[in-house]
Parts: C-alpha cells; structure tokens; sequence
C-alpha cells in the first residue's frame, strides 16, 4: 500500500538541505519499490509570503493525511518584525502541536571522522553516543497566559507560562525510559527542580515512573549542571530526557558535541510512531541561497523515518553507513590537502 510523505521544506537553507534528502528518499524509493508518494506543501516564512499564514489550512491537511512529515526549516531576517502569533516558528509549534508530537528524539552521534572538528578534545568526545528526549508539546513554549501586557503604571510586561500536566510528564518519561533500555540502560532527567515547581513535579513523576523500569539506572541533574557536564565529560551520559525548553537548548549545545550543528536529526513523533523528522538547527539565513549549507542532519532525519515510521530499519542502517563513508572519503582528502 503506497505511503505519503509530505515534505516541508520551509526557509532560509530549508529548501537546500531537503533537495538533498528528497534525492535519498527517492533512490531508496525506486530501488526498494517503497511506494512512497511525496507531496510538498508551505511552511513558516514561505507559507506567510504565500497564504499570509504561517501554517496554511492546506499544509494542515497534508500533514494530517501523511504518514510521515519531513521539514526543513522555518524563520529568517524577513519575518523577525511579525507579531510573535504570526511569525514562521508559529508554524512548526503549531505542526507540532496539531499532530501531538510530543516525544522528540534527538541522537547527538560523533562519527569517529568529525573527532577534530569538534570544539572539544577529540578524546572528550570519542565514541560519543548521547539521544536526548525532549518533551515536545508542553512546557513554556505552550503555556497560557502568555504575553506583553502593559502594566498600571504603563510599564511593558512580557509573561509566559512553565505548566506540566502530571500526564505530560509520564507518557514523555515512559518513551524516555523505553530508549534507555534499547541503549545503555542509563537515563538522566534534567530539571529545574530546586527553583521551579512544574520541574518539581517533573522529578517526581519520572521517579514515580522508573519503578516500571527496573533495568534502567535513573538519575536526575539540575540543567545548569548538565550545560556544564555536556561540555565537561559528555560520555557520562546516555539517554537525557527533559522539558521542552531545556531540551531545546541542551541540544544545541550537545551538536556542537559533534563537530557541526548541521550533523543532528530529530524524529518528533506521537503516541502511534506517526512522526515529523526535521534537522535540529534552523534555517541559517546567514548561508543561505549559497548551497554550503550541510545537508547530513536532514538526510540523517530521513533515515529516523525509514526508522520510527516506515519500519525499514535496514534503510534507515544504510542512509547511516553512506554517511559515514562520505565523511571518511571527505575528511580523509581534507587530511592530504
Ligand atoms: C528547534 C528549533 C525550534 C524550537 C524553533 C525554530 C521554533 O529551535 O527545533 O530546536 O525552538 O523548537
Ligand atoms: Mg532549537
């Protein structure tokens, strides 16, 4: 039964990067008769230039009947002046919120190739193998009242709102915990909880929840502690889960882990494995329209759907080995330059 895939290219280097992953999507399509149909649809800044709207109706139902979304990236320079509701990072949360998305993956992975492109020591980071679990539709990207109000005094106040359902917090720890044990067995919840009260009960939960989950070892680590442990000795960590904000910055920071920002994919998927599979960096207006932008992430993302969607694992294994043999051949010219 043939399969739609809908691809989202987005802004800025978006559209560059996922010409690249669409060519690999395609091959494997034609060589292993996968039947997929890819359907294009606006997204973020594109969509508003188009619709006026960051997530057109159109693109909503794309996505809806798709079974798997590839995007590439939303924002840019142009749209920066737009009220916050309207702009095209409206679009991807509203994506990810319409879908139910919630449990987002990141693997942060050091090909052995890229152990001197890192800003770290190489032996800091060799054999780095970290999959941090961002919660994905919660927290202080979703939560009401938000806003810039003016006070009584006709000073500007600007509010936002960190808000955990008990729920949210269990069904994100228990994809958490189910990871840890296809890993190493090690999970390390990330919170806030000597100030915050919503990662005070974040704690809790995922406490409560590592009783089903025996075999896992569970640990919990403040994050401005482990913003400092990522940089310090990564290779302590195996599987991070955390809030949505956290997990945002967390791995950002983690790819830098890798040697590039443009080497980490993401599956972001809902209860039922449907998932949206995107690079974790943004749209790079800086490099954009220059075709230097660094596609591996996003073509990597494809192969977490071959993985997490299509239930082709042995795809999924050979999009990796192409990439590692590309960084072999690339880095081993650079090193005779
Ligand atoms: C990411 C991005 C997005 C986020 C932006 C573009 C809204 O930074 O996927 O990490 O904050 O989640
Ligand atoms: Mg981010």
């Amino acid at each position: 039964m043939s399969k739609t895939i809908a691809i989202l290219p987005g802004d800025g280097i978006g559209p560059e990067i996922i010409v690249e992953a669409v060519k690999v999507l395609e091959i494997l399509n034609i060589l292993f008769e996968l039947e997929l149909q890819l359907e294009e649809g606006l997204i973020g800044g594109a969509a508003i230039d188009a619709t006026g709207q960051p997530l057109p109706p159109e693109t909503l139902e794309l996505v809806k009947k798709a079974d798997a979304v590839l995007l590439g990236a939303v924002g840019g320079p142009k749209w920066e002046s737009l009220d916050i509701a309207n702009r095209p990072e409206k679009g991807l949360l509203g994506l990810r919120s319409e879908l139910e998305l919630f449990a987002n993956l990141r693997p942060a992975l050091l090909f052995p190739e890229l152990a001197n492109a890192s800003t770290l020591k190489p032996e800091v980071v060799k054999g780095l193998d970290i999959l941090i679990v961002r919660e994905l539709t919660g927290g202080i990207y979703f939560g009401q009242p938000r806003g810039i109000h003016a006070l009584d005094n006709g000073e500007l106040q600007g509010f936002n709102t960190l808000i955990y359902n008990e729920s949210e917090i269990e069904r994100i720890a228990r994809i958490a915990f189910e990871s840890a044990q296809k890993r190493q067995k090690r999970l390390c919840s990330v919170d806030k909880a000597n100030v915050l009260e919503a990662t005070e009960l974040w704690r809790e939960i995922v406490t409560r929840v590592s009783k089903d989950y025996p075999n896992v070892q569970l640990t919990h680590m403040y994050v401005d502690n482990a913003a400092m442990q990522l940089v310090r000795a990564p290779k302590q960590f195996d599987v991070i889960v955390t809030t949505n904000m956290f997990g945002d910055i967390l791995s950002d920071l983690a790819s830098q882990l890798t040697g590039s920002i443009g080497m980490l994919p993401s599956a972001s998927l809902d209860a039922n494995n449907k998932g949206m599979y995107e690079p974790i960096h943004g749209s790079a207006p800086d490099i954009a329209g220059q075709n230097i932008a660094n596609p591996l992430a996003t073509i990597l993302s494809v192969a977490m759907m071959l993985r997490y969607s299509l239930n082709k694992p042995e795809l999924a294994n050979l999009i990796e080995d192409a990439v590692s043999q590309v960084l072999r051949v690339k880095c081993g010219v650079l090193a005779t330059l």
